[in-house]
């Protein structure tokens, strides 16, 4: 039996903004409590409303797209951009969550898919990083399908209830973009 909740309507994508900060950090909490973990970052210190909601706010370097059912925020996905001036080539991918009951759908597709645009619309960037953890196999499996390499592995870069993870360190290339 399928315990997921039927999908009525298709999954709609958009920036996200300070005014959808409750919602956003009520996936960020739950991506944050996901076991096995997807992320070392600890929910203790998760920056509070107010933090968040500063952090929303789109910016030349930083962009928060999220995924919603109708109204429902179900999916979430950064851009970030480096930010010294011999590094703004160099963006990088971080947060991609979709909540469990909603996966398998397509989510998490549409989402990467978004980031890669902005990235490739913005002038200068070449290339896309990311971490994930080596048990992530979903979504190193989406991660590739768009042309993303394991270039490294990373050992115990986090610990979790007292188990160490390791993260791949993983990279595309923009090649239509100019410099
Ligand atoms: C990785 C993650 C974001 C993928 O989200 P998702 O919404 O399930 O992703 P998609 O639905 O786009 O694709 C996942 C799979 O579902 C399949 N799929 C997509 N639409 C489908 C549909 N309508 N019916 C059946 N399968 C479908 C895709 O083909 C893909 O299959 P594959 O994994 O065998 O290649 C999600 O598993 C997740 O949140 N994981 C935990 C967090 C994590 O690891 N984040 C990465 C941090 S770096």
């Amino acid at each position: 039996m399928d315990d997921n909740p039927v999908i009525e309507t298709s999954i709609s994508t958009r920036v996200l903004t300070p005014a959808d900060v409750k919602a956003y950090r009520s996936v960020r909490l739950r991506a944050l409590h996901e076991r096995p973990p997807a992320f070392g970052s600890l929910p203790e210190t998760e920056p509070d409303l107010a933090e968040t909601a500063v952090r929303l706010a789109e910016s030349m370097d930083r962009c928060f797209f999220g995924a919603f059912q109708v109204k429902r925020l179900i999916g979430i996905i950064r851009l970030s951009r480096y930010e010294a001036i011999n590094e703004k080539h160099r963006a990088y991918l971080a947060g991609l969550y979709v909540l469990p009951e909603f996966r398998k759908r397509g989510c998490g597709r549409v989402l990467v898919s978004q980031a890669l645009h902005r990235a490739t619309m913005t002038a200068g960037v070449r290339r896309v990083n990311l971490t994930v953890v080596t048990q992530q196999k979903n979504a190193i499996r989406l991660y590739q399908s768009f042309g993303f390499r394991i270039y490294g592995t990373e050992h115990e870069t986090f610990i979790k209830d007292g188990k160490y993870y390791d993260e791949y360190l993983m990279t595309l290339e923009l090649n239509a973009n100019p410099l």
